[in-house]
């Protein structure tokens, strides 16, 4: 993978340097003194939202390769998950896990006090929703931490500029910055990228992701039920909310959007999209509060002209479609072949990928039980320990903004260019650094407990009529 001298500034320089990169300092090259981590050679490390995937990431991260690692603090907003994830992490990892009553915060700020424990050199890891990730970042980078953080890292346009500036300023201060887009760390997908650069499947002209299955996670809500508080709930189910998550597209098809333009080494320049959503009512006759749509199609074109159709849909009883494919000139690629990037991943002469038509396919990796979730870690750590440049979070922006455009072309029915969603004015989660538990969410119900929904072609300056709260 190459690393590239400087970071990209317009979107024709994002597109011309994103997809060839894994890492990217914005000041590779230059001699900054390193961030040293511990002196015993232990990277301390902080978990910051302990649900599903912070306790997946911590575990990750205890159980690198690379040298002595050991999780010394947690925060999360709701006690019961801070205390299952730390269970879950001790009885696993009980030598490396050392977070003492006093070392556990609950709150918003408790990401203040997690870092608080950690050492210039040491690492974050961000597994909260997306919304709070600029705010988390910034507080890492004043105390030069090195930092994991999970995708998407931006919903909007104000935020993802603030990263991009944020990640200048973490490149300056040589901290190394993973994000949780966990295809470019794939040994499979790493293997088919190099060939298609090679020039095995030709010139790329379309690409298509399919990520089509039932309901998951909190994409599907029914009414506040009144306790916890309406901005806690929100966050509890934030794949609901546009502003907390990017609602179910942000979330889900980030991963297939991502690995779509790297194998391409471009970011499109527009989407235009359909969505809608079929069912309003849950199976059970109760309406369905949140903003997702359940099905959406997004044609994104890329300044060469090549397409990327990326099809998602939530939605029982339908037909599961879950892979991605890459279109040449001379053949065919499958990327994922199933899920977010699970291999193998293969080569086809022609269109069709069949067995016949097989040129190479990809071995599965040397150990069966490390994954790219493994490695992803591996990789940032031994960036870490040997001082190299390594800064995920420009492409991190980049995939996030791209995804967002789709989004935001399905929910308005309009068209949406990259440097729109970049420039793009409306922050869905203002303030969100001065939030306390007692704070109201941006968005509140209706009577009826509803949230407004994207209506495409009605409501198309934004993805919905905001109703935020002064
Ligand atoms: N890369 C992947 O394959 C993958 C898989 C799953 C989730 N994710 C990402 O990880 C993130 C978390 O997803 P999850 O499934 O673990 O959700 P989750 O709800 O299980 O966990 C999020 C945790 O963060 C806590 N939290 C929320 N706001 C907080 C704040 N301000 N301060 C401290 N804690 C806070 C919540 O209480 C919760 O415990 C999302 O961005 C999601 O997209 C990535």
């Amino acid at each position: 993978m190459n690393n590239t001298p400087t970071p990209p500034t317009t979107r024709r320089d994002f597109i011309k340097t994103s997809g060839r990169i894994a890492a990217v300092s914005a000041l590779a090259g230059v001699t900054i003194p390193h961030v040293f981590a511990a002196e015993n050679n232990t990277l301390q490390v902080a978990l910051i939202g302990c649900g599903g995937r912070g306790g997946g990431a911590a575990d990750n991260a205890l159980s690198v390769k690379t040298g002595p690692m050991k999780l010394v603090a947690m925060a999360d907003v709701f006690p019961d998950k801070l205390k299952n994830a730390y269970n879950g992490l001790a009885a696993r990892h009980k030598e490396k896990v050392d977070v003492p009553q006093e070392r556990r915060f609950i709150g918003f700020d408790g990401y203040k006090n997690a870092m608080d424990c950690l050492k210039p050199g040491d690492i974050a890891i961000f597994t909260t929703p997306l919304a709070f990730r600029w705010v988390h970042f910034k507080y890492a980078i004043e105390k030069k931490l090195n930092v994991f953080m999970e995708k998407p890292v931006t919903a909007d346009g104000p935020t993802s500029r603030r990263m991009l500036k944020l990640s200048d300023e973490a490149s300056a201060k040589s901290l190394k910055v993973g994000v949780g887009l966990m295809s470019r760390h794939a040994r499979h997908l790493q293997d088919l990228h190099k060939r298609v650069q090679d020039g095995e499947i030709g010139d790329v002209m379309l690409m298509r992701g399919y990520r089509m299955h039932g309901p998951v996670a909190s994409a599907f809500s029914k009414r506040w039920p009144g306790n916890p508080s309406e901005l806690l709930w929100q966050i509890s189910r934030f794949h609901s909310f546009l502003w907390a998550s990017g609602g179910c597209f942000s979330d889900f098809y980030i991963h297939h959007i991502d690995h779509c333009c790297w194998m391409k080494n471009a970011w499109p320049v527009k989407a235009q999209a359909l969505g809608g959503r079929h069912f309003r009512v849950s199976p059970e006759g109760d309406p369905w509060v949140d903003q997702n749509f359940d099905s959406y199609a997004v044609e994104y074109t890329f300044e060469d002209g090549a397409k990327f159709y990326m099809d998602g849909r939530c939605n029982s009883g339908a037909q599961s479609f879950y892979f991605s494919h890459v279109h040449g000139t001379k053949g065919i690629a499958v990327a994922a072949k199933s899920n977010d990037f699970s291999g193998p991943s293969s080569i086809h002469k022609g269109q069709l990928p069949t067995r016949e038509s097989m040129l190479w396919q990809s071995k599965p990796d040397a150990e069966p039980n490390l994954n790219a979730y493994n490695y992803e870690w591996d990789d940032l750590t031994n960036a870490i320990r040997n001082d190299k440049p390594y800064n995920e979070v420009p492409f991190g922006v980049q995939a996030s903004v791209v995804t967002s455009m789709g989004r935001k072309a399905a929910h308005t029915g309009m068209e949406i260019r990259y440097e729109d969603m970049l420039n793009d004015d409306m922050e869905y989660a203002p303030d969100i650094d001065k939030w306390t538990m007692d704070s109201p969410p941006p968005i509140i119900g209706d009577a009826n407990g509803k949230y407004p929904v994207p209506m495409p072609g009605k409501t198309t300056k934004h993805e919905y009529e905001m109703n935020i709260r002064a």
